[in-house]
């Protein structure tokens, strides 16, 4: 259970939490995709610091993962920032209004569910963007910010650059928009909804010929699924994780698809599972996918081999 008011005040006292909020980031990064009973807002007035500390500790002790970055980053959204580092350091001591108590019990006690922050405060940071987040649409996890590096900058930085974009979900089609709409992109953005499984024809038609082909698809081996965090399994659309037996089902299908796609030395970026890329090269290589030839395997975050880049070569167009 959540702290119930009267229980709030004992229980600071008890406490007595210093908390370091001002370290950290500036920007929100790093937070694992990240889970109960009502809210109810504290008749108790309390201080930035207080709350936030009286939160950490509700969900430590219920098993929440991250629980003191969860804690912030619920603050910070409903003191209007992105990170507790935003603000200065005299806010801490602040007493909260009614409102904001209200809001970010509210807040918390859906994280207490186990909903992932980035839902709970309905958006989140992709490099220099900042993103609408909606269940059950898959959170860019930190680790895609190093395949969306490699071709660009940014969509933002290169007014040049047009893209397309397939995805199956309506649901993941349709706050796609809006993020673009948002973001002032939608003139340089197409959006389609097709399955790369069953819409090969359509995807060929609207979507060749493109200079870069980025997909970040499932890639989760099917046994993988049922060790998931509850963020995951409870919150997120299974069909956006799960890549079938060995997690190639889609990668397959990219594959095949990639060198109708891709123009001449046009470059095919696949974030996968470590264990995918000697997997993709041998595919590459014994199925002979015309045209396509392996590059190379990059390393993410943590030093793992999570990025594959193949390249279209052969006659021209
Ligand atoms: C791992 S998520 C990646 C989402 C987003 N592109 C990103 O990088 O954060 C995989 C996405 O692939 C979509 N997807 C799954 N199967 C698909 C298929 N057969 N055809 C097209 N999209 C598919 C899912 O709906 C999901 O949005």
């Amino acid at each position: 259970m959540f702290p119930a008011p009267m229980e709030v005040l004992s229980r600071l006292n008890r406490m007595r939490c210093t908390i370091r909020l001002l370290k950290g980031p500036e920007r929100r990064q790093g937070l694992c995709s990240a889970s109960g009973s009502a809210a109810r807002p504290a008749v108790v007035r309390l201080s930035v610091q207080d709350a936030t500390a009286l939160w950490e500790r509700q969900f430590r002790q219920s098993g929440v993962s991250e629980p003191s970055l969860s804690s912030q980053y619920i603050m910070a959204h409903v003191l209007g920032a992105k990170t507790m580092a935003n603000l200065g350091p005299d806010v801490l001591t602040k007493t909260l209004t009614d409102i904001q108590t209200h809001q970010f019990w509210k807040l918390c006690a859906k994280r207490l569910t186990r909903m992932p922050v980035q839902y709970v405060i309905e958006e989140w940071d992709f490099r220099d963007l900042t993103l609408k987040m909606r269940p059950p649409v898959f959170i860019p996890r930190p680790e895609t910010e190093g395949v969306a590096l490699e071709p660009s900058p940014s969509a933002c930085s290169m007014p040049y650059l047009r893209a397309v974009a397939v995805d199956r979900s309506a649901e993941a089609v349709r706050l796609t928009q809006e993020n673009a709409n948002r973001l002032g992109l939608q003139d340089r953005i197409e959006i389609h909804q097709l399955d790369v499984t069953v819409d090969a024809e359509v995807i060929l038609r609207e979507c060749s010929r493109v200079s870069a082909l980025i997909s970040n698809p499932p890639y989760l081996f099917s046994k993988d699924m049922t060790s998931l965090e509850p963020e995951i399994i409870r919150f997120e659309d299974p069909a956006a994780l799960d890549g079938g037996k060995d997690g190639m089902l889609i990668i397959r299908q990219i594959l095949a698809l990639a060198p109708q796609l891709l123009t001449h030395n046009g470059l095919l970026y696949l974030e996968v599972d470590p264990r995918h890329p000697p997997m993709i090269q041998q595919c590459v290589q014994e199925e002979r996918i015309a045209g396509l030839h392996y590059l190379q395997t990059r390393y993410d975050i943590t030093d793992r081999p999570r990025f594959c880049v193949l390249q279209r070569r052969g006659t021209e167009d």
